[in-house]
């Protein structure tokens, strides 16, 4: 399991970046890693207080490296607003990460409008207007650009009793593959990651509501890679994809999920657990059958 970087502390200097949704979760746990590796980071969230203590933890390591805004992602003018403070009070982002996300487990058929609407304008309007803002900022100063949207393997497979985040990701994700292509020619990549469970406090409890349910999402016996995945891995990612390491990288959704969504029903995956012996008997098996 990856418990280190690979990378050098000084692989994101310069680089100013900002975390959607970084006051909690994954966007708190990645901004501190951002840090150790050199650069400037910037918060949004809607909890100031929250906002703040995620700050002074994540500049833990470079004190005053860490910036923190109140803003909904699903208000474009607050977006636009922050986002012009930002460029002129510290300069051009070089990055941007849609983290911010909404999301309940429930019965499609019991959601309201209002719930369903909670959760896509905080996913899809939210990624597209931070995206948006700071997109046509660097193209307007001909500025590079790297941007990250942390979506779920649900784009490809669509998934039950989670419908509005699936759908709104799903969304995102084509966001990511449009504007890949109508933005590469001003050398602004779009990118996005898939992780598969990570544990979280608030996202554990959200998708394991219940001892019965089990869902299939957070249980590792259904990972080939056999464990979850950790925020320094999706650190890794996420700081190769902000780094100058491959500019030609746009476009992709990346799962980092240890295999989980490809050992779906319909394949063999299930078969990983048996021993030699079983395989001996299943050859022997097989072979005889062949030979009636
Ligand atoms: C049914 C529900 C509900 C539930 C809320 N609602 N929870 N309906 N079942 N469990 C309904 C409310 O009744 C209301 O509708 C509407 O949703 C809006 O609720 P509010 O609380 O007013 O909205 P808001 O304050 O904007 O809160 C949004 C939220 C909340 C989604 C409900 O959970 C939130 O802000 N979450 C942010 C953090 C988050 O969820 N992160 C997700 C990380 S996990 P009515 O009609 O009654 O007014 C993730 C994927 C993980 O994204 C993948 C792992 C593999």
């Amino acid at each position: 399991m990856s418990d280190h970087t690979p990378f050098s502390s000084e692989l994101l200097s310069g680089k100013r970046i900002l975390i959607t949704g970084g006051g909690t979760g994954l966007g708190r746990g990645v901004a501190r890693h951002l840090v150790e590796h050199g650069a400037q980071v910037h918060l949004w969230g809607r909890r100031e207080t929250v906002l703040a203590e995620a700050a002074a933890e994540a500049s833990a390591s470079r004190p005053g490296s860490v910036h923190f805004h109140a803003v909904d992602v699903r208000d474009y003018d607050s977006v636009d607003g922050v986002m012009g403070q930002i460029w002129s009070e510290h300069g051009p982002l070089t990055g941007v990460i849609n983290n911010a996300a909404a999301n309940f487990i429930a019965q499609t058929k019991d959601l309201s409008p209002r719930a369903f609407s909670a959760i896509t304008s905080t996913v899809m309007n939210g990624s597209f207007h931070t995206t948006h803002a700071a997109g046509k900022r660097w193209i307007a100063e001909g500025l590079p650009g790297s941007v990250i949207s942390t979506l779920t393997t649900w784009v490809w497979t669509g998934s039950a009793f989670v419908v509005p985040s699936a759908m709104a990701k799903a969304a995102v994700h084509s966001m990511t593959m449009s504007l890949a292509v109508e933005w590469a020619k001003h050398n602004i990549r779009v990118n996005a990651v898939a992780p598969g469970p990570i544990p979280t406090d608030y996202a554990w409890e959200m998708l394991n509501p219940t001892d019965k349910s089990s869902v299939g999402a957070t249980q590792t016996d259904q990972i080939p890679a056999g464990r979850a995945g950790t925020i320094e891995e999706l650190a890794n990612l996420s700081m190769f994809l902000l780094s100058d390491a491959c500019d030609y990288l746009t476009g992709q959704t990346i799962a980092m999920d240890g295999g989980q969504m490809l050992a779906g029903p319909g394949t063999f995956a299930g078969l990983t657990s048996l021993s030699d012996a079983d395989w001996q008997q299943i050859r022997e098996t097989s072979q005889a059958a062949s030979e009636q």
